[in-house]
Formats: structure tokens, sequence, C-alpha cells
């Protein structure tokens, strides 16, 4: 392959650096084994789905394997399935074993692999289930609901979602034998992905909703970081903020307050200027892009004093307009705003484009799929994103070494001074 020079970098870096430690924050930073961590990531939320049949298995290994090849160490993907066909949850409380495999054998190849998960826990949308198949388990089991948006508020539909939370999180693998919340290999849970309640837009439910699950999953688990999902829309806490935002929709989440939750350990950023601004140029779409960014990482660094990851972004041949230029032009614009702030030792903490297949998996794709043994330039861009990450991670451990070495030194020289 052509990735010569990432190679030997990369050996070390999943040898050296990833060993066996939690991700953790300190300040506006992640940490891995003390040092500050970047991640150069990508969403797949296909994988425990494909994985699960063993005849489809190898995609998983061969698409860990392009992404690490790459310099990519984070994974962001679905711990959840509910109801419908071949789920995780047939209904609530009930499992199907041969879909946790497949999760299981997802969380042993990426350990393999050298690359962290990011595991959502419920979907804020039909796919896979999602909030509307909880509300509507609980209407089975009796309860009265309107709306979809009653998963926030009602108690049977929190008690089905929290047993949830537990039976993923206490799940032995029965490949590495460790049980979930215990293996350093997961880098942090997501409460939902997506969340929005637009019957609320005073964003009370959904605030209450996250500080109840956010302690609740410390409860359980407090090894993992635990991030809530969020898109990033401001809300009533900032008002001034407001015109940030993409159009005037207010879905019911606020970017401050939410991710102000103390069990909220990082925020998330997600961008997709091709759906949000469609009718505007690309040109505005970049310049909106820079200004979402900017502020969001500005805001994590002076208010909420926690990283920001920017979860999802992408641009997909679908929307009119697309060229693979136009692609590059955006991944280019959000690695380098996540490159600027890491540089200076920042709040932005990595990307996580949206989304990589491999090759073999035309029915998945959505528009926005990237395999980079096939979209070359656009995979050039993400292992030039993932070399320069890695660099600052390099500095900064030198860094820290040089540190502790005139800490040693000095409490050498005390002693030969006594
Ligand atoms: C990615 O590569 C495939 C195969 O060459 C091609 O069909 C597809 O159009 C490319 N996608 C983009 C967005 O460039």
């Amino acid at each position: 392959m052509k990735l010569w020079g990432l190679a030997p970098l990369l050996a070390l870096f999943i040898h050296g650096v990833a060993g066996d430690g939690f991700v953790k924050t300190g300040g506006i930073r992640f940490l891995l084994n003390g040092s500050p961590y970047y991640a150069n990531g990508f969403n797949a939320y296909w994988l425990m789905y494909v994985a699960s049949d063993s005849s489809q298995r190898s995609k998983v290994s061969a698409a860990f394997r392009e992404a690490s090849s790459h310099g990519l160490t984070v994974a962001r993907t679905w711990a959840f399935s509910d109801g419908g066909y071949r789920p995780l949850q047939y209904s609530p409380g009930n499992y199907n074993e041969q879909m946790f495999q497949g999760m299981d054998f997802v969380i042993a190849e990426a350990r393999r692999f050298g690359i962290k998960l990011i595991l959502s826990l419920v979907n804020n949308y039909e796919n896979f289930g999602g909030k509307k198949q909880y509300v509507n388990w609980a209407r089975s089991y009796g309860q009265f609901l309107n709306s979809d948006d009653d998963f926030f508020r009602n108690p049977v539909v929190k008690g089905f979602y929290k047993n949830h939370i537990r039976t993923v999180l206490n799940r032995y693998n029965s490949f590495t034998r460790i049980h979930y919340k215990d293996d350093p290999t997961i880098m942090a849970w997501e409460l939902m992905n997506e969340p929005r309640c637009i019957s609320d837009p005073s964003g009370s439910t959904i605030q209450a909703w996250i500080m109840e699950m956010a302690s609740f999953v410390k409860s359980i688990d407090r090894n993992h970081l635990l991030e809530a999902g969020l898109e990033g829309f401001y809300g009533h806490s900032s008002p001034q903020r407001m015109s940030v935002n993409p159009g005037s929709s207010n879905i019911g989440t606020d970017f401050i307050a939410n991710n102000r939750v103390p069990g909220i350990d990082f925020a998330t950023l997600h961008s997709y200027p091709d759906q949000w601004l469609s009718s505007s140029n690309e040109q505005y779409q970049i310049s909106f892009l820079n200004n979402w960014i900017s502020a969001h990482i500005q805001d994590a660094e002076n208010i909420l004093h926690k990283p920001i990851l920017l979860a999802e972004f992408g641009k997909s041949w679908k929307v009119p307009g697309f060229s693979t230029n136009g692609r590059d032009l955006l991944f280019n614009t959000v690695y380098y705003k996540i490159y600027s702030s890491a540089r200076r030792g920042g709040a932005a903490a990595g990307g996580l484009f949206w989304q990589l297949l491999t090759e073999g998996m035309d029915s998945f794709r959505d528009g926005y799929e990237i395999v980079l043994s096939q979209n070359l330039s656009t995979a050039n861009v993400i292992t030039q994103q993932s070399r320069r990450l890695y660099q600052i991670r390099r500095i900064f451990a030198r860094m820290r070494n040089i540190e502790k070495w005139k800490r040693a030194r000095a409490a050498r020289g005390k002693r030969i001074g006594n």
C-alpha cells in the first residue's frame, strides 16, 4: 500500500501508546495513559449488525484494518437495535444472543486493531427502533402515550431504557472475557444518537432526562466517559449564541445547559451544512461551518471546561451540487479547526466522519460513505489529519517526559544537597 510512512508510526502507536488505559479527561483534553489524546476517527453504525452474521463478519475486520492503516483510532457505533428485523432487543429486557455476540466480536476486533469505541445506547430516530419503539412497547404494556417524545418523560419507558443501559454495561464479552463496563477498548458511552424533543422547546424535558440518565450510567460504570449524543444546537441558556444555529427551529436541546450536566464528560458536535443549508451555496456552507465549529470550541473551553468531539460530519453525493473536491474541502475545513485548536492545547479533541464502509457493502451506501481503498483523495485528507494529530500527541508526550525528568532531577538535587 501507499501508506508506508505511517506504518512504523502506527506500530508504535498501537503497541506503545494505546496500551490498556481508559481514555479520561484532564481539563479540556482527553488523556490516555496520562498524555493528551486526540482522536481521528469514523462512524460505522453497522458494525454489530454485520458482525452478527458470521458470513459477513470479515467486513468488520477489513474496515478496522483499513481504518487503522489510515491512522484512525476511534469508531462510533450503535449498541442498540430495538425490535423489528434481527434486533438486539426483541422486546423490553429480552435480548438476541447472536446480535450480542456480534457486538462482542466488534469490541474484540477493535482492540486488536488499536481502535477505541464510542457506543451509543438508543436512537432518536426510527432506524433500528429508537424512541418510537420504546414508546410503542410501553403502549403494549398499557401506558397511554401521545408522542414519541414521551420517551423522555414516561416512567415505564425510562425503566425500559435504564434496563437496556444496565444490560449493555454489564454484558460479559464472550471473546475478550471482560465485562463491557471494565473494557478500556470502549472510550465512551453515548446516551442517544441526536436527542431531540420538539414537543418541549423550553429544553427542560431533555435537560431532566440527561441528568437522570447520566447519573444512572455513572452509578453502574465510573471507568468510562459519557456524552449525550447532541448535535450542538444552542438553546435558551445562551440567547446570544442562537444566531449561530442553522435556521430558527428549536428542537428542545441546549448545547451549554445539556453539556454542563456533571455526569457528561465531554461535549459533541455534528455538522451537516449540506442538509441544514441546502438552499445556500457551498461557499456559504463552508463559512457557516467555520463559525459553527469555532463557537462550540470556544464555549467548550471557556464555559463548559470540557473537551469537545466533532462526532459527525460529512457530505453526501446525493445532495445536488456535490463534488469530491467539495467533500475534501469540507473535511479539510473540519480537520484544520481541530488541528489548530489541538496544537494550542484547546478543547477540540478530534473528529469522526460519517461514515466508513468497506468493499462489498453497496446496500449500506447512504451518500456519505467513504471506502478508503476507493475514494483516494478523501482518504489522503484523512491520513494527513491522523499524522498531524499523532504528531501533536508525541509533542505533548515529550513535553510531559521532560517535565518528569526535571522533577526527578530536582528531587535528586535535593537529596544530594541534604
Ligand atoms: C468513491 O469511490 C467509488 C469507486 O471508485 C465511486 O463510485 C464513488 O463515486 C466515490 N465516491 C465519491 C463520493 O467520490
